[in-house]
């Protein structure tokens, strides 16, 4: 389990989703929406988010689940999946504390597990990134889904580079300004313009044992949902 990140999460747990609309104009969760609203097209009943934070991609799913649906969420942060596990549009949500890395499910349990802003940060190498994917095919069916919403890296060097400028000048200040933690959003502002772009992303998502890996590009490339198959 990496301390650190989870030490960070915590500190940061109370301001979280403001810094997030905030910073983003509110398209975050417009790209949550997007994703579940991807990842609900298919068949079962036995639904996962995983890196769950305070909720807001378990409830997305929820909101696009038929009534039959388990909805079940995972963080190894205890603030934030209190905050999660406290909201009244959370009710019939099974929270979990748990870390990415080894699930406390059996082999083959659900029919979909979604990662929603959090690829980054189980990124902590790429080989802990391969560990926790191959942790997501084992504890998917076979056919079962698996969908990643993350930031990415614009194709256009124009645009990322202003991109990586409005992460380091305005995401680092401001999100330390809102959450007052400086370690926070320095880490955020580290982990954004390192992650890989799309294509690179879909090939860790496929040396992990996914097939029928693709990818929508949003916003000239400054996030992406992948999908792939197990
Ligand atoms: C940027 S937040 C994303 C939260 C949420 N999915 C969202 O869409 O806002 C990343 C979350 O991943 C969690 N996290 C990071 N590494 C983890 C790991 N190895 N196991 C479990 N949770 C982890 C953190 O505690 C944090 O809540």
């Amino acid at each position: 389990m990496n301390r650190g990140i989870q030490h960070i999460f915590s500190d940061v747990a109370h301001t979280y989703e403001l810094v997030n609309h905030v910073l983003t104009f509110g398209l975050d969760a417009l790209c949550r929406r997007k994703a579940a609203k991807l990842a609900a097209a298919g068949d079962g009943t036995r639904w996962l988010d995983v890196c769950c934070g305070t909720g807001e991609m378990a409830v997305c799913l929820r909101n696009v689940a038929g009534k039959k649906t388990m909805i079940a969420a995972t963080d190894f942060c205890f603030p934030m999946i209190r905050k999660a596990a406290r909201k009244p549009e959370a009710s019939g949500i099974v929270f979990t504390l748990a870390d990415a890395q080894a699930l406390p499910f059996r082999d083959m349990t659900f029919d979909l597990i979604t990662l929603s802003f959090a690829t980054r940060n189980i990124n902590v190498s790429r080989v802990s990134l391969l560990q926790c994917v191959g942790e997501f095919y084992r504890i998917l069916k076979p056919g079962g889904r698996f969908v990643s919403l993350e930031t990415s890296q614009p194709p256009s060097r124009f645009v990322r580079r202003l991109f990586h400028m409005y992460v380091r000048l305005v995401v680092q200040r401001l999100g330390q300004i809102i959450s007052g933690s400086r370690a926070g959003y320095a880490y955020l502002a580290h982990t954004i313009p390192r992650f890989y772009g799309a294509d690179e992303l879909a090939n860790v998502i496929r040396q992990a044992g996914f097939a029928e890996v693709t990818f929508d590009s949003m916003f000239s490339g400054l996030a992406a949902i992948h999908k792939a198959v197990r």
